[in-house]
């Protein structure tokens, strides 16, 4: 089926959902998306991206119309599970917003449905589509730093803070995401600790640390508690450094080939300046988009597919038992 034909409709347009309606309007065209919104007033806010989108508040609507073959869930993370079921259960491929769901058990669930029925479900980690990320990965995979041994993510910003959930849930499983995908592997163990300091129970500042096979590390600091915005991705190998800061305008990616040697029983130090690393200049969201139309046309695995999420969603549940748990060790 060529892209030009394919419907999809984009359930939720609201501060995030509404990036997906203008990148569905623009790649496929707006008279093959139809969204739908309960919220009374959510018309007016499509309308302005195209009147030739459709509008229901009725997700019934969505299902029950058979020339639309996908559909981006971009609800609150809360009703992920119910409605990408529902959409499953009446034969639609879904891509849903991360986090796939709340509990684990329920994208097991998910999963096991999209297996049994041959759908695609992808969940939106946007950032393994990121240019930056995907290089980062293939030089990683060329062995240009060797080795892996240390990875941390920094994304801090005084930022939208939210009552509904933490930092953890809110930010975290871009960067969970990203260090899966970079190691190609499951986590060994996983401790974290956070800091609750403006809603009572909601951690503004999270620190989650987690260890890989092999003696790989990494860990995740987010707040939205910070004086100023930065996304930094720091990726340490035995044989060089790449740092990717997001937040900067231009010299976004750098390889230093800097580290430790171990020559006969003496430890030596290399270091030179450092190298910009060029990317291609693509929009990881729509990329996003691509792909999930790809993999149903194609009838493809998603690259951010259910097990990716799964284990993303496994890491959150660990972290927050471990911020939950109280240790006295002193
Ligand atoms: N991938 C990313 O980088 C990224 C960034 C931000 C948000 N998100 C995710 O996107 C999702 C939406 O976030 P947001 O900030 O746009 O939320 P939001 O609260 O701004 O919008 C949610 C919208 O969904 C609608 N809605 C709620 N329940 C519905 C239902 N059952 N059927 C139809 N419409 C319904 C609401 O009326 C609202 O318009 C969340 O899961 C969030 O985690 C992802």
């Amino acid at each position: 089926m060529p892209e030009n034909n394919l419907n999809i409709a984009i359930i939720g347009s609201g501060k995030w959902g509404m990036n997906h309606v203008k990148t569905a309007s623009f790649l496929l065209g707006p008279t093959n998306v139809t969204v739908c919104d309960t919220f009374p007033g959510a018309k007016v806010k499509v309308d302005e991206v195209s009147k030739e989108i459709k509008f229901t508040h009725d997700l019934n609507e969505i299902i029950n119309n058979n020339s639309i073959a996908g559909v981006i869930v971009a609800t609150p993370a809360e009703t992920h599970f119910e409605v990408t079921e529902k959409l499953l259960l009446g034969g639609k491929h879904v891509l849903v917003e991360k986090p796939i769901t709340l509990i684990s058990h329920e994208a097991a669930k998910l999963i096991e449905i999209a297996e049994v029925k041959s759908l695609t479900l992808m969940v939106g980690h946007v950032l393994l589509f990121h240019p930056a990320i995907i290089k980062l990965k293939q030089l990683i995979d060329e062995g240009k730093i060797g080795e892996l041994q240390y990875i941390y993510s920094n994304r801090l910003n005084l930022g939208t803070i939210r009552s509904e959930e933490n930092s953890l849930w809110s930010f975290a499983p871009h960067d969970i995401s990203i260090i899966q995908y970079l190691c190609g592997n499951d986590p060994i163990s996983v401790y974290a600790k956070g800091a609750d300091l403006v809603q009572s129970g909601i951690e503004d500042t999270t620190l989650t640390y987690l260890a890989y096979p092999n003696n790989v590390h990494a860990h995740i600091f987010v707040s939205w508690l910070h004086p100023f915005k930065e996304q930094r991705l720091v990726v340490i190998g035995e044989k060089g450094m790449f740092v990717f800061e997001d937040s900067l305008k231009t010299e976004k990616l750098k390889f230093y080939k800097k580290g430790f040697l171990v020559v006969n029983g003496s430890v030596e130090k290399f270091e030179s300046e450092y190298e910009v690393v060029s990317f291609e200049n693509t929009q990881p969201l729509a990329e996003e988009h691509k792909h999930f139309y790809n993999c149903i046309i194609n009838n493809t695995k998603p690259l951010t597919d259910g097990p990716h999420a799964l284990e993303v969603l496994k890491i959150l549940e660990k972290a927050t038992e471990s911020i939950k748990s109280i240790i006295k060790n002193y």
